[in-house]
């Protein structure tokens, strides 16, 4: 039996099962009964130029996945425009291509699948083999209506348009593993590092934040009552008439620490290792929560504790800061701190492990 034969045979076992289940097919005729007219292939192109835009914006979104410059830049910072316009053109590159497939697909539908309408009665028994039967040749009779083994140009732009999207969604998923940010510990951007770290050696004080970009508060011991809690970022002499760094210094995402003092006599019980970290009833933590990243404030109803805003997190001041109610896991970072002959508070170098929220370790 030919393919011609077959095809009408199947179709006409599709009328008659039809009808045997109370199915009334009203029009069921193919689009371009004269396969190659002018309609058809003006249909073919632009279902063609969908897949190939599919095609187009995963690649493009590979690409800058690859290559766009994606390391941190503050805002306002040189060069900074490159990297803000990194995670929209991932996500405007990949939205094209999710674009063009679907447009590809839809077009594809409106334009080359047989028109069909059928009105069917419904029913509660189970199937008999003839409904079985009929099944099957319906099946069989979508696969070939919708001409996927007849117009092979369609399976090869479905799947092109479909394997460039799957290629940039998987470069996206494992694109991370790949590119590892903790290979770089030598990098004063990389994320082992924080504006604390001091590579020249130059004394690092903790400036308090007045809401002046360029006001430049160093902290002294005296200036903070017992209980009391204060917002500081790093600096250093070398920055005291550099607007710009100065301005960094408090936008940068790593920086904030709360200063807190105890009151005076409080037990305090120290993560290992960090038993040194404080001076005297002082104490510096990462003002950025472990949880997500929110900023951690002193708990007004809680003494000894600092708050997350975002999920309650809180974090007990006589154990290290390690948290004890909410969902953050791990204790705020303890920035090592000391007061020196000028009198004021200085870091006594960078945090020993990564701010911020937990995921980061896991990279
Ligand atoms: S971000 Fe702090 S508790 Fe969620």
């Amino acid at each position: 039996m030919s393919d011609e034969e077959g095809w009408g045979r199947r179709r006409a076992i599709l009328r008659d099962a039809a009808e045997m289940d109370g199915v009334r097919l009203d029009t069921y005729a193919d689009r371009w009964p004269v396969p190659g007219t002018r309609a058809e292939r003006r249909a073919r192109n632009r279902t063609l130029a969908w897949f190939g835009l599919a095609v187009l914006g995963a690649l493009c979104f590979v690409a800058v996945y690859l290559f766009w410059p994606w390391r941190y830049v503050p805002p306002l910072g040189h060069d900074a425009t490159g990297y803000h316009l990194y995670t929209p053109l991932l996500g405007a590159t990949f939205g094209l291509a999710l674009l063009g497939l679907s447009f590809g697909i839809g077009t594809y539908a409106h334009k080359f699948l047989p028109k069909e309408h059928a009105i069917q009665e419904r029913h509660d028994e189970p199937s008999s083999q003839a409904d079985q039967d009929a099944t099957a040749a319906i099946l069989h009779d979508a696969r070939d209506s919708a001409g996927l083994t007849r117009r092979s140009w369609m399976a090869r732009a479905l799947g092109a348009g479909a394997g460039a999207v799957g290629l940039g969604a998987g470069i996206g998923a494992v694109g991370s593993f790949v590119k590892d940010p903790w290979d770089q510990p030598s990098s004063p951007q990389s994320l082992w590092h924080t504006a604390w770290a001091s590579p020249t050696g130059e004394a690092v004080y903790l400036r308090r934040v007045t809401g002046k970009p360029d006001e430049v508060q160093l902290v002294r011991p005296e200036e903070l009552a017992p209980g009391a809690v204060m917002v500081c970022v790093p600096f250093r002499e070398s920055e005291r008439d550099d607007p710009d760094k100065l301005h960094d210094a408090l936008r940068r995402a790593d920086s904030p620490v709360n200063l807190v003092r105890l009151v005076p006599g409080t037990p305090v019980t120290p993560r290992s290792g960090q038993e040194s970290f404080n001076w005297q009833d002082f104490y510096a933590y990462s003002r950025i929560c472990t949880h997500l990243g929110c900023p951690v404030g002193m708990d007004l109803a809680e003494e000894d504790r600092l708050m997350c805003p975002c999920h309650s997190s809180q974090f007990d001041l006589h154990a290290g800061a390690r948290p004890i109610f909410g969902p953050a896991v791990r204790p705020l970072p303890q920035l090592p701190i000391t007061v020196d002959e000028t009198g004021n508070f200085r870091a006594r170098g960078d945090f020993t492990e990564p701010i911020g929220p937990s995921f980061w370790e896991l990279g």
